[in-house]
């Protein structure tokens, strides 16, 4: 894929990178959504909430966590002691990727690597306007599109760490927030199990950023 450098804007700010996200072709993606999702939240956020990508409620309501993924996360983030005001919420994938309908709903797929990489650019471009002093990396993908591939949600979970030195689309002049923290997707604590007790384990992780920001 050509990736999506070509769309950023020259002068980015919150609102132009949504529109350039909402112009791209980086990659095959855009060909099957009903829309991009652009993050969203506080311009001047202290704290970015990385997920994955948009899922089939978010590819029709062009926002990022609006299904029963979000809704879950929203719950999380109150009960961690988060504001709103001090949260963006974006994705490393902007487009829907889906394989199926089953019914009337379309199942979603995971991004490879080249979605993620030809993506990278718009993450890079937020993390560049909003500033945040901490990112949480939701699942296992956001993980990946940070760390690489062998990075495991199960272990690096809860625990602080700092931004690598080199991320794929990062610029020499790239933000580098101040911390990282990984935790569960809440798509994956929706389908647990044992949905109780991830859900408090999601909330106990969150608490840790909440008590990082300075
Ligand atoms: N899952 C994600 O990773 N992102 C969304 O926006 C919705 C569900
Ligand atoms: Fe562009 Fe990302 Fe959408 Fe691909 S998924 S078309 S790179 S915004």
């Amino acid at each position: 894929f050509p990736g999506a450098g070509a769309w950023i804007p020259e002068q980015p700010s919150v609102e132009s990178l949504a529109a350039g996200v909402r112009e791209c072709r980086g990659c095959d993606l855009f060909e099957r959504a009903t829309q991009a999702v652009p993050g969203r939240g506080a311009a001047r956020a202290r704290l970015m909430l990385v997920g994955e990508q948009p899922g089939d409620q978010e590819d029709q309501q062009g926002k990022p966590f609006v299904g029963p993924a979000g809704h879950l996360l929203v719950d999380a983030v109150e009960q961690a002691g988060l504001q709103r005001q001090d949260l963006y919420i974006t994705n490393v994938v902007k487009h829907f990727r889906w394989s199926e309908l089953r019914g009337k709903r379309r199942i979603h797929q995971n991004p490879t690597r080249a979605h993620v990489a030809a993506c990278g650019p718009w993450l890079m471009g937020e993390l560049d306007v909003v500033r945040p002093e901490g990112v949480v990396l939701l699942g296992g993908t956001a993980g990946k599109a940070v760390y690489g591939t062998g990075f495991r949600v199960g272990e690096a979970r809860g625990t602080l760490a700092s931004w690598p030195a080199e991320v794929a689309g990062m610029r020499p002049e790239t933000h580098v927030p101040d911390w990282v923290l990984p935790t569960a997707h809440p798509s994956a604590v929706l389908r647990s199990q044992e949905r109780d007790r991830d859900f408090e384990l999601l909330v106990a992780d969150l608490r840790v950023a909440a008590q990082a920001l300075s």
